[in-house]
């Protein structure tokens, strides 16, 4: 069954998908690491495709950016294309200095300043967190193979332009052990609960807002090859 967003068939997914934000960055990603990449969705220009990695069916699909935008490919490739392991491979800002520009973030858990988590939840404050086997099993890929990887408490914010600049516009969330800023996962790790699915986001720390350090654009590139590579290792062996 086609959807508004999504012109793929039944079965057009594998069991498990890379979710980048930026459509050309999914196409990259097809091209780049899967062997006999096929695109299956080309509506919004929001690309999706799949193939295999290391003999195994792995799909990925671009979210575009924001919690609103990935909630829409999200809810679909679980409730209409049967998707089961969901890994978010991304950039984000830097909230504190002990994290370094290339390093990544395994977010542990996804702090927000957005409504859209508390859709449904009345009174309450539900606390979106990662699938523990894919976050441990990233974790220990990661140390195995060297790569500097902090695990901790993300934000999903719905802004990027905050009024005040810099670390202004966090509050008091980097002092209560919030690492990095992005704009995804809270939405992400809400719906994987919500419909009994795995989720974890991987990120690739590209500016730091404490020191104003930011990556290169060939450091950028180099950075992500490694971040994707382990997803895909994450996703098809756990
Ligand atoms: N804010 C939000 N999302 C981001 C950032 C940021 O500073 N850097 C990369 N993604």
């Amino acid at each position: 069954m086609t959807t508004p967003h999504n012109s793929a068939k039944p079965g057009d997914y594998a069991d498990a998908v890379l979710l980048p934000g930026d459509p050309l960055r999914a196409k990259w990603i097809a091209e780049t690491f899967l062997t006999d990449a096929k695109l299956v969705n080309g509506v919004r220009n929001c690309l999706g495709y799949t193939g295999s990695w290391d003999g195994k069916r792995v799909s990925v699909q671009a979210t575009g950016m924001g919690q609103p935008s990935l909630s829409i490919y999200v809810h679909e490739l679980i409730n209409v294309f049967g998707t089961k392991r969901l890994l978010r491979v991304g950039t984000c800002g830097g909230l504190n200095a002990s994290v370094k520009v290339r390093d990544l973030i395994l977010a542990q858990a996804a702090s927000t300043d957005s409504t859209i988590v508390k859709d449904g939840f009345g009174a309450f404050n539900f606390a979106p967190i990662a699938d523990f086997g894919l976050l441990r099993s990233a974790a220990d890929k990661a140390e195995a193979r060297g790569l500097s990887a902090h695990v901790g408490n993300m934000l999903s914010s719905d802004i990027f332009y905050h009024i005040e600049p810099g670390m202004a516009g966090y509050g008091n969330l980097p002092s209560h052990g919030v690492i990095g800023v992005e704009m995804e996962s809270a939405a992400l790790y809400t719906l994987a609960a919500r419909f009994s699915v795995k989720a974890l986001t991987i990120c690739t720390m590209t500016d730091c807002l404490v020191t104003g350090e930011a990556l290169s654009a060939a450091d950028r590139q180099s950075s992500l090859k490694d971040m994707v590579a382990l997803a895909l290792d994450v996703a098809t062996q756990s």
